[in-house]
């Protein structure tokens, strides 16, 4: 898996589908051995963890890989270190990465990849599980209106879930510094500033700043940011009744979103993390039965 437009709408809804009975408790093992690695050569807590949990459920051997102990810091490229992985008997690779679409270099090969976030480009692991909390909630996502907010052009998870969320119906709007936006952000969604989209959304999904990824250095303080771009108490209180607040983590608490929101009954953001694991567990086996490989 590389990207989630890679998948029809039918595809993406059994995934989710998958990923909501393993939520209610059904369990299904790898009637094989299975080797899978999971290769982070940018830092992470949710993917790498909630792959690892994911990977422990359905039974699959996990053959470590530290890419900071690595052959990578002999200068082994990325294409040489799969590739020694897919010689030594491993079916999968989970893989992080700060080059957008770093998968291309590596089609072709025996071995499945899945994408764990691709620099600025997909992240679709994280897209499947706010999908999947979004149809927990909602029963649908045709007609919702969401509400995507912060650095935008910088965020993977703002680029996966608007594509996704636009194939299945639902109306994406866009908001945050006008300097995070230029030509290519917004064709997905609609610019809307934010006081006046917070009121009108279903699902308020808020973003991370990306500094690493910034080539300047943002001038902001944390706390014009959250006046200005994040979602304060006063905001927060001009939701609908029914509207979720969501963001993929790590969270910075007074930027983007009060402290005391995060944990507040209309945040969904350890919802989301939860369902990282069911979502994961549900791209997994779809990734090992298209190479032959049986559960049950
Ligand atoms: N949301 C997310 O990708 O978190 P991590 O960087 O901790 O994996």
């Amino acid at each position: 898996m590389y990207t989630l437009s890679d998948y029809s709408a039918e595809k993406i809804n059994d995934l989710i589908q998958t990923a909501m009975e393993f939520a209610q408790g059904k369990t299904v093992k790898a009637q094989q051995d299975i080797f899978v690695s999971n290769l982070f050569f940018e830092d992470s807590t949710r993917t790498k963890t909630s792959f690892l949990m994911a990977e422990e459920k359905l039974g699959l051997k996990v053959i470590p890989f530290d890419v900071s102990t690595s052959s990578v810091n002999k200068g082994e490229s990325l294409y040489d270190t799969v590739k020694t992985l897919e010689s030594i008997g491993v079916d999968l690779a989970v893989i992080r990465h700060s080059k957008e679409r770093f998968y291309d270099e590596l089609s072709g090969m025996d071995i499945r990849i899945v994408n764990g976030g691709d620099g600025t480009g997909n992240h679709p692991s994280q897209s499947l599980l706010d999908l999947m909390t979004i149809k927990q909630e909602f029963g649908r996502f045709a007609g919702l209106k969401v509400g995507i907010v912060g650095d935008v052009k910088h965020s993977r998870v703002a680029n996966s879930n608007a594509e996704a969320l636009r194939m299945l119906g639902a109306r994406v709007y866009f908001s945050g510094p006008e300097e995070w936006f230029e030509e290519g952000t917004l064709v997905n969604g609609t610019y809307q500033s934010l006081d006046s989209l917070v009121k009108e959304v279903d699902v308020l999904m808020l973003l991370r700043i990306q500094h690493e990824r910034h080539s300047n250095k943002m001038t902001l303080k944390k706390a014009d940011y959250l006046n200005r771009f994040g979602l304060t108490k006063q905001r927060a209180s001009t939701l609908q009744d029914h509207a979720i607040i969501m963001h993929p983590a790590p969270i910075n608490r007074g930027v983007e979103i009060d402290s005391e929101l995060v944990e507040s009954p209309k945040s969904r953001i350890f919802k989301q993390m939860q369902n990282g694991v069911f979502a994961r567990m549900a791209i997994l086996k779809d990734e090992l039965e298209q190479k032959g490989f049986t559960f049950k």
